[in-house]
């Protein structure tokens, strides 16, 4: 009876000692983990001329859909959107942008889509920064003419909030802020043409978010993209086609690019798609950088 005793009591101390342990780890988690997301960087400061007119606006608003703000991840039309909701890992609210560009100037705009560094030089964590640091200050000075023009709608505030799995994975860097993924991006080969160098700028601003930096593939927590070289066994309208309508090769429709095509690429020009396919059939050939 006594010995029994004993046995429990030991049992008692180590399944405290284990508790006592399991909340120290999760408090250093969190500790370590917040130290990444409340890292500041120097605020930039650079102003881009933003243009005026209803034509700098008409353009300003395609490329917001060109480039996935509108009718993806900021909501149809820049109204803000519950994009992930897995607390364990996290939840994350695109912020309405027709309440959001009305808190900052431009300059700080700018700032947030291309450097990914916030007002208060905290690095923005899920706005995939990384892809639009290449953008031109004309293409991002008629981005933000367009928002500005946006009359207020309600809509949702930022909201992120990291749970243990994703913070575990800041830690162990599958997870990154947009300011480290910036400083980790691989360009992707140049190009020969001027018609292939402006289809490398659309794919490295718009392709590039899901197909990698350097355009050769990504595994992704939700999906894994494949090199961009494959485009060299299309044919010019085959690529239009799949751009255009979402339809792939061999009338496949595919789970990710889909969509995206069909919501978003299907607003690019005939000239972008002939300038996107002059450079990507030519990447599995090129020598890298
Ligand atoms: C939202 C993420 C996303 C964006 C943006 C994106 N892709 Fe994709 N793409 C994918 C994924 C993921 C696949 C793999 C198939 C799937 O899971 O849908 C894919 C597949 C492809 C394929 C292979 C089709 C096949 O034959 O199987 C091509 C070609 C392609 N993408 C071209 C592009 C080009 C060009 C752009 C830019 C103009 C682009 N993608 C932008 C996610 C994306």
């Amino acid at each position: 009876m006594r010995a029994m005793k004993s046995l429990l009591r030991l049992i008692g101390i180590a399944l405290g000692a284990v508790g006592v342990l399991a909340v120290l780890a999760l408090g250093a988690l969190y500790a370590l983990s917040e130290r990444i997301l409340d890292r500041t960087y120097p605020v930039p400061t650079a102003t881009v001329a933003i243009p005026t007119g209803p034509e700098a606006i008409h353009e300003g608003r395609r490329l917001a859909i060109v480039h996935g703000c509108l009718n993806d991840c900021h909501g149809k039309e820049g109204e803000g959107l519950l994009i992930f909701d897995q607390p364990i890992l996290v939840r994350i609210v695109a912020p309405n942008l027709t309440a959001a560009t009305r808190r900052y100037t431009d300059a700080q705009l700018a700032g947030i889509i291309r450097q990914g560094v916030r007002p208060d030089g905290r690095s923005v964590l899920v706005m995939p920064s990384e892809i639009f640091a290449p953008l031109s200050d004309a293409d991002v000075g008629r981005i933000i003419a367009f928002l500005r023009s946006v009359p207020p709608v309600a809509g949702p505030g930022p909201s992120i909030s990291v749970g243990p799995l994703g913070r575990l994975y800041l830690l162990d860097g599958r997870v990154e802020t947009a300011v480290a993924r910036i400083a980790e991006s691989v360009p992707p080969p140049p190009a020969t043409s001027p018609e292939g160098a402006f289809g490398r700028y659309l794919a490295r601003t718009i392709c590039a978010g899901c197909h990698g930096s350097d355009l050769h593939g990504a595994s992704r927590l939700t999906f894994v993209s494949p090199s961009l070289a494959v485009v060299a066994a299309y044919s010019p309208d085959a690529f239009a086609h799949l751009m255009r309508t979402g339809v792939a090769l061999g009338g496949r429709l595919l789970p990710v690019m889909s969509p995206r095509a069909q919501r978003n690429l299907s607003s690019l020009t005939d000239e972008e798609i002939a300038a996107l396919y002059s450079y990507l059939r030519a990447l599995a050939g090129a020598a890298s950088r």
